[in-house]
């Protein structure tokens, strides 16, 4: 029997808009063939980065374009930079317009050397935001299939 390739999606998500991300997110790879993982971040409890083929990094941007403490306290706890992190999350718009909009996306994207654009959505993913979300994983699958 073939075994399936494992992807992580940790995530952190206060009122719901990130987890709903990670949600789509978890469909569509399941979809695709993955082994998923989801991790919830500060609450779960620690992983093997080198355990997954994709490792999906979500998180919502907060206080003027910082990236929240539990964020922070991941990063430290993988300790290196893995090579196939993507990072996606979500944040709104009227906290400083484009300039902050998702900048914790922007921080992480650019720490890790991401090979991928990060994903940008305001507020709730729901309705025509959810084709952007499903999009996007699939130009992550496809960009580097030395990965899978
Ligand atoms: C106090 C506060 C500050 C925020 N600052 C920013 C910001 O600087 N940039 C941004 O894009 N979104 C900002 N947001 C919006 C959140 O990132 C957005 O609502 C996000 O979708 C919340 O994610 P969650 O539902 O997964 O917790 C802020 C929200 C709050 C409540």
């Amino acid at each position: 029997m073939v075994s399936k390739l494992r992807v992580l999606i940790a995530y952190l998500s206060y009122s719901g808009n990130t987890k709903e991300v990670a949600e789509i997110l978890h469909r569509k790879l399941d979809e695709e063939g993955f082994s998923v993982d989801m991790h919830r971040i500060g609450a779960d409890a620690p992983f093997c980065p080198e355990d997954y083929t994709y490792i999906f990094i979500g998180t919502f941007t907060w206080d003027r374009g910082s990236t929240p403490d539990e964020v922070k306290d991941l990063v430290l706890e993988i300790g290196y930079k893995p090579a196939n992190i993507a990072i996606f999350g979500t944040g709104d718009t009227q906290f400083g317009g484009d300039h902050l909009f998702c900048r914790a996306v922007d921080r992480l994207s650019r720490f890790y050397h991401s090979p991928w654009d990060g994903l940008k959505i305001e507020q709730s993913p729901r309705g025509s935001q959810e084709r952007k979300v499903e999009k996007w994983v699939e130009g992550v699958l496809q960009h580097d299939k030395s990965f899978a």
